[in-house]
């Protein structure tokens, strides 16, 4: 299956995005696509037309504990592959895609943190060559918007997880 990775580039996009990879909360791939504003690009995969898949990079890392720990470098956020394009290495694409930027972002490293019980999220980034760093566990507060408008707050706890991403070539 060819998947071809590129930023978000317009609100038609992240319409694309919502369709095929709905998340329940509006504005949610809004909001990242947004996030270009301050440096960060929000990479979305697609086959042929369809979106099928999205992770936001961002130059630091979101995570106070992790920049005073471990120091500042990129970060991939928000990676999820639509249900019915799932181990078709999309994720493994997108990860390549992210890992490429963080380069271009002047990243010798690439962080990410993830809930201990996501299992397959966790063999991803194992498969990866992603090593955990065991004194370093974030809380992960981030928002959502309901339909009416109303901002809700979610809280997290995760581990951290990072690899080299020097050498690698962009794109
Ligand atoms: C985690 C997720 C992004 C993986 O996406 P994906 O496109 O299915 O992953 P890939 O096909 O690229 O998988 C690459 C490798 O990761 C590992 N892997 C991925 N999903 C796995 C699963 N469910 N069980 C075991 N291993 C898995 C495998 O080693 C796989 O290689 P293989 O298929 O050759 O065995 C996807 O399941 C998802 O969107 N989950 C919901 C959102 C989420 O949890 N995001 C992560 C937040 S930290």
């Amino acid at each position: 299956m060819t998947i071809v990775v590129r930023p978000c580039e317009s609100l038609a996009d992240v319409a694309a995005i919502e369709a095929s990879v709905p998340t329940g909360h509006s504005a949610y791939h809004a909001q990242r696509f947004h996030r270009n504003a301050e440096g960060a690009v929000y990479l979305l995969a697609w086959r042929d037309d369809l979106a099928v898949g999205h992770v936001l990079v961002t130059p630091v890392s979101k995570y106070e504990l992790v920049r005073a720990r471990l120091g500042t470098f990129p970060e991939v956020n928000a990676l999820g592959v639509a249900a019915a394009y799932r181990r078709c290495g999309v994720a493994r694409t997108l990860m390549e895609a992210a890992a490429g930027l963080a380069v271009s972002m002047g990243g010798t490293r690439l962080g990410l943190a993830v809930e201990p019980e996501n299992q397959p999220a966790l063999a991803l980034y194992r498969a990866l060559g992603f090593r955990r760093h065991p004194d370093v566990d974030p809380v992960d507060v981030w928002a959502w918007i309901d339909e009416a408008g109303v901002e809700h707050e979610e809280r997290d706890r995760c581990s951290y997880w990072s690899q080299p991403c020097a050498g690698r070539g962009v794109g």
